[in-house]
């Protein structure tokens, strides 16, 4: 049994601790306290048995890229429409998941499903975002399987992005009719 609720203050230093378990992508103090400053409905935890489990962090951005915004694919869009779209300025709300993260002898339960489930709703209709994206890495098959199970679609490769040289998958859910 395990719930998900949204995080407050006095959570961050147990999130920071499952992130630092989980993942070699760390951030000082004053980044969690911002995204939960500025973007709390969607800084969700899990917590089950008495303790927290797991957790999700968003924030949303204003982007004009056509590919964050879930309408093509990298190989789709040329600089042309790139630039375009930049130029005219149309500036769209979508939601980035920074970080998601499930202690590991809780996973496999639903508990990243949950907590994506809730990122998805709130950034969809609370922050009214059309998009949700994220990074990941190409080798990280638990994490993609999870996001291709709700839809994500891999849509650009970024080279080297993580600090290990690793390349990462930009992966968008669209969450508005286009
Ligand atoms: C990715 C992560 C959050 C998934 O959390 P979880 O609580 O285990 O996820 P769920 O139990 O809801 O699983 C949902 C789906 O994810 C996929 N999945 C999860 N773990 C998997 C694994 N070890 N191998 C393959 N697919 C896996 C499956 O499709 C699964 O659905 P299924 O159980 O019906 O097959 C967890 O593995 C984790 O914390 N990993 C380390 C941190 C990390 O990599 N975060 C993502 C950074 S981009």
């Amino acid at each position: 049994m395990f719930v998900v609720r949204r995080a407050r203050d006095e959570d961050l230093p147990e999130v920071m601790k499952i992130n630092l378990e989980t993942l070699p992508e760390n951030y000082w103090y004053g980044f969690y306290k911002s995204l939960l400053d500025n973007w709390g409905e969607a800084f969700l935890v899990a917590e089950a048995e008495g303790k927290l489990v797991g957790y999700a962090m968003s924030r949303i951005e204003e982007q004009s890229d056509p590919v964050l915004l879930g309408l093509a694919k990298e190989e789709e869009v040329g600089l042309l429409r790139r630039v375009i779209s930049s130029f005219k300025g149309e500036l769209r709300p979508v939601g980035h998941l920074v970080s998601i993260a499930v202690r590991s002898p809780y996973r496999r339960m639903g508990i990243g499903s949950s907590l994506l489930r809730e990122t998805i709703n709130v950034v969809r209709d609370f922050y009214k975002a059309d998009s949700i994206y994220l990074e990941v890495r190409v080798t990280n098959y638990p994490a993609i399987n999870l996001y291709e199970k709700f839809g994500f679609k891999k849509v650009r490769v970024i080279k080297g992005y993580y600090s290990d040289g690793e390349d990462a998958y930009v992966m968008v859910l669209r969450l508005k009719a286009p």
